[in-house]
């Protein structure tokens, strides 16, 4: 009997990897979230902490392993670097949308924790033999995420490059500059897009505004993640069953919100702008 999507499983954390100070990647043994789409999420729920929608970074079919990479970025989400090995949890999904392979050259872009799906992605591509870019960010070097999953794939399947914005890996600042950059030399064929809004709303712009199909996964605050409340509405879409990963059609619909302003957990209107 397949229970639905909405149905959570009992599941208990395999492994912790520790990729920085603040963010560490969970695996879990689940037959459903290890045949996740790339860009599509969990919902994963900790007794006692609340649920977060996380993308899956990691899932493994064959092994029925699947995996998810979590930043802490404050302290209502600090706990996730005490979960040890066996400590139960419960999951929902892999539910969402998902980042459609096209073949020919594609070019994925990823900041923070937006690599994460991007990671999936790169390797979905590269079992398809598509030729690959990634731009892989962050503030520094050692918040870099997947350096060395990703330096497996490269250079016969991914060609890497990387942006810091001290300058401590590849080119010094934004992955919006290398992307800028790469599209004066060669035109992908398809461009993907995770991280924080303010760049990928960039790629997005930079992508409609020269043709160029684009896909981008992106974040509001997800409560139901069934399409019921609507707390994460996006220029009209629901993030939590539309998305989160939006196409070229939608993306344009949403560009009066997209990197302008975004909701709090009240529903608030927040400037993206500071
Ligand atoms: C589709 C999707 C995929 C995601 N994938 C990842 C991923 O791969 N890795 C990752 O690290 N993160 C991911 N996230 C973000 C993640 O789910 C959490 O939103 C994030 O970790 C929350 O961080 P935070 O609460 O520490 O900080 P923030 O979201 O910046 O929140 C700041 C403050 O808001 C308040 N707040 C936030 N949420 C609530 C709440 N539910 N109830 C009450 N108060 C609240 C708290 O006071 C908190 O300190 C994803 C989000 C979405 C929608
Ligand atoms: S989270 Fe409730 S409608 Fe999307």
């Amino acid at each position: 009997l397949r229970m639905p999507e909405h149905y959570p499983r009992p599941a208990a954390i395999e492994r912790v990897l520790r990729r920085d100070e603040r963010t560490v990647t969970l695996l879990f043994r689940d037959a459903r979230c290890a045949e996740a789409l790339p860009g599509q999420y969990v919902m994963l729920w900790v007794p006692g902490k609340g649920e977060f929608p996380l993308s899956l970074s990691h899932a493994e079919p064959e092994e029925a392993l699947a995996g998810v990479t979590v930043r802490a970025r404050s302290e209502r989400t600090r706990f996730f670097l005490e979960l040890k090995e066996g400590q139960r949890v419960g999951l929902r999904g892999p539910l969402g949308t998902w980042f459609t392979a096209k073949m020919g050259e594609a070019l994925l872009v990823g900041g923070g924790t937006g690599l994460a799906p991007l990671l999936l992605l790169a390797r979905q591509l590269a079992r398809l033999g598509s030729r690959a870019t990634l731009i892989a960010a962050a503030r520094t070097s050692s918040e870099l995420l997947f350096r060395e999953e990703l330096e497996a794939l490269a250079p016969s399947s991914l060609r890497l490059l990387y942006a810091t914005e001290d300058g401590t890996a590849g080119v010094k600042g934004l992955a919006t500059d290398v992307l800028e950059a790469e599209l004066e030399a060669r035109a992908p064929s398809a461009l993907y897009a995770c991280g924080p809004e303010p760049m990928v709303a960039r790629v997005v712009r930079l992508a409609l505004g020269r043709g160029i199909y684009v896909e981008a996964s992106l974040e509001r605050p997800f409560k139901c993640a069934m399409g019921a409340c609507g707390a994460c509405a996006l220029g009209g879409f629901l993030l939590c069953k539309e998305g989160p990963v939006l196409g070229p059609r939608e993306l344009a619909l949403a560009s009066d919100e997209l990197g302008i302003y975004t909701r709090d957990h009240a529903g608030r209107r927040v400037s993206l702008h500071g």
